[in-house]
């Protein structure tokens, strides 16, 4: 994973303010993107960009305002530019693609202020996007850096269509909506765009570390700045003596898929720090968590109490029986009953029905791994103190993977998105991997490639997941054909596919514990579509969410029971944002493929020419069947099994937020 970076061409070159070459432009690899970076007659730094001549963005602004001192504002005069490029492939340790084409040419511009401070700017330029960053190196007279501004601006050529979830320093949890670009006030990102030629961008920000998290505002039109999340004292960023942004990013595309199959965001992170990665391992996994959800169980300790000894033991049971490789239990350790309190949980002692050696003895009998669960009620603070004898626990009960949860207020005016939970939610990732721990983190710090660098940040939430239908109206469904295009394009997500019982007609009595409950919950999907749902919402750590007796005697449940935990190779057939998406994940000689539609049944055609030349195979196709019903019948499934080869093309049917799973695998001789 150790990369080298060719240095092709260093060219230094001394210019001061008045000169006019106050110009540099870098082209990617390919020569279809330009960027351009000027410098005004008053100093101030912009870009723009254009792919194939046409402008995607107009003149947009760069540049950091300090407190009490606009350093590098105004007045800017570039000192020397650098130009290097990069040809490599990498492998990550798991993911969608076991090989990264890794291919920029680069800038690296030093700059000036009338004061001689020093500010530097990165460039990097892909043939699927741009990354730029900024950093204020070590110098004489700067000891502490208070960053109130990022001037940063996406000022977008043209307006077209959004994707968006509005910005919120505390959750990602919303839907997306769809708009005219010059409508959205402001995003959280990932945001989408697709302009009215018909270009699809994605704005988002990669390698988020010590820093604020990002937001846009509409400045006017389709233009968009930065805002980033504050401090309770509205400073945004705080530094000792020097400074280094997280990448600013541009996904570019011509077509929707494209967005899916970049791995920009990867890209822009550093390769992996970690040692050994051996212990890391993709895994899917099932768990006591829907019944809490439903209002049937409980996460605290009571007659309904979910995380028992005995339910435990049903889970491992039921693993070990399907190849599931792990079992969570949710509200296994005291302090449930103290939620909305500070210092609610411990996260180191089980409830008194909940025997912690008997349930890690009973697992390792049967080959079942345990996840365990760290909710922290967002009192960050009080995990801190606790958190490194928990991942001590875990690993010495031989537990690899730990779900961290931050439902509820930041204290002390704190924001989940702010520099001080970014803190956090990296101290968690590398304690974690000192303790040879996997994370799955919700309500996390959104996802901007830092999987690279430590491969044991496996999946996070942050979006709108499965949860919320069991206890509001629901994700709606064109939900499920938004996110690969928004939410997904930061990484792997942990929406917990997998309801079987869509109606809830096994629920029976339940209790309604959550106000945005109003009766109404449901699943707003088909069965065949939360089977294509594993494939398409792609996770390392990937759940069959419901509850195990739902899954009982139910033939559909095998496509989970042969579905890998990783694979090798991914192609997104086609897509449309918000409309359908399809794709293609290959393990071994096998493919799986998942194919999603919105609130409208379709049929789409579909080619199966990336199947190998000379081999046959056996589909097994788990479908919408005829008398599949969103509203009344969503459960009806037909499992068919037919013969395929890279000449035979399937037409996949789909009912109205239908879908279908396909399990293709290759016939040896
Ligand atoms: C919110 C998480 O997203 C969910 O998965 C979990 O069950 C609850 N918090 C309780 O920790
Ligand atoms: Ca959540």
């Amino acid at each position: 994973m150790n990369k080298t970076i060719i240095i092709v061409l260093l060219s230094v070159f001394m210019l001061n303010a008045c000169n006019s070459n106050n110009k540099i432009e870098l082209l990617s690899p390919n020569g279809n993107i330009a960027f351009n970076l000027e410098l005004n007659r008053n100093g101030q730094m912009f870009y723009s960009l254009k792919m194939n001549g046409k402008q995607i963005s107009s003149a947009s602004r760069l540049g950091l305002r300090l407190k009490n001192d606009s350093l590098f504002t105004d007045g800017l005069r570039i000192i020397d530019v650098e130009r290097n490029k990069e040809n490599e492939e990498w492998n990550p340790v798991w993911g969608p693609n076991k090989t990264i084409l890794e291919k920029y040419n680069e800038l690296v511009i030093s700059l000036k202020n009338h004061d001689e401070k020093e500010l530097k700017l990165s460039v990097r330029l892909f043939d699927d996007g741009l990354g730029f960053r900024y950093k204020i190196p070590k110098q004489i007279g700067i000891d502490s850096i208070l960053l109130v501004k990022e001037l940063t601006q996406f000022n977008l050529a043209e307006n077209g269509t959004a994707w968006s979830i509005p910005t919120n320093f505390d959750s990602y949890e919303m839907l997306y909506c769809t708009t005219k670009i010059s409508e959205v006030t402001d995003a959280n990102t990932p945001v989408t765009f697709k302009t009215d030629q018909g270009i699809y961008l994605s704005i988002h920000e990669a390698n988020l570390t010590d820093y604020a998290g990002m937001t846009l505002k509409n400045t006017g039109g389709s233009n968009f700045e930065v805002n980033l999340v504050p401090w309770p004292d509205g400073i945004k960023v705080k530094t000792k003596d020097s400074l280094l942004s997280p990448w600013r990013s541009i996904t570019i595309s011509k077509n929707a898929a494209g967005l899916v199959e970049s791995n920009l965001i990867q890209n822009l992170n550093e390769p992996c720090v970690l040692d050994a990665t051996d212990w890391i391992e993709p895994m899917k996994y099932i768990g006591i968590w829907w019944g809490m959800h439903l209002g049937v169980e409980t996460w605290t300790m009571g007659p309904k109490h979910g995380a028992t000894t005995e339910n435990m033991k049903r889970y491992i049971d039921f693993a070990a029986v399907n190849h599931i490789n792990a079992v969570l239990a949710e509200g296994w350790n005291t302090g449930w009953e103290n939620w909305g309190k500070p210092k609610a949980f411990d996260q180191t002692t089980a409830y008194a029905d909940f025997n912690m050696p008997e349930i890690v003895r009973y697992a390792k009998l049967k080959g079942v791994e345990l996840i365990g669960h760290h909710e922290t009620g967002g009192d960050y603070l009080y995990y801190e103190e606790r958190m490194e004898k928990a991942f001590k626990q875990l690993h010495q009960q031989g537990i690899r993977v730990v779900k961290t949860g931050y439902a509820g207020p930041i204290p002390n005016g704190q924001h989940h998105h702010g520099q001080k939970m970014v803190q956090h939610y990296r101290k968690v990732v590398e304690m974690a991997a000192k303790y040879h721990l996997m994370v799955d983190a919700h309500e996390p710090i959104k996802a901007t490639g830092i999987s690279r660098t430590y491969p044991n940040m496996m999946t996070r939430e942050g979006a709108r997941g499965m949860e919320w239908n069991g206890w509001s109206a629901g994700n709606p469904p064109e939900h499920h054909v938004i996110l690969p295009f928004t939410r997904c394009l930061g990484g792997p997500f942990d929406y917990t596919p997998g309801t079987f019982d869509i109606l809830y007609k096994n629920r029976g009595k339940y209790s309604k514990w959550n106000s945005n409950d109003k009766g109404n919950s449901r699943v707003n999907t088909t069965l065949a579509k939360q089977l294509a749902l594993w494939v398409c919402l792609y996770s390392p750590l990937q759940m069959a969410s419901d509850m195990i007796s739902n899954y009982e005697d139910q033939p559909a449940f095998q496509f989970f029971k042969d579905l890998p935990a990783d694979f090798e190779e991914s192609k997104v057939l086609t897509a449309e944002i918000g409309d359908y998406f399809v794709v293609a994940r290959r393990k071994g000689d096998n493919w799986y493929i998942g194919a999603i539609t919105d609130e409208n049944a379709r049929e789409i055609s579909l080619d199966l020419s990336f199947l190998k030349a000379k081999s046959k195979y056996k589909a097994i196709i788990y479908a919408d069947a005829e008398d599949t019903r969103l509203k009344d019948n969503p459960t009806a499934i037909k499992i068919t099994q037919q013969a395929v080869d890279r000449h035979t093309r399937l037409s996949v049917k789909m009912k109205q937020s239908g879908g279908q799973a396909i399990e293709i695998e290759e016939i040896k001789e």
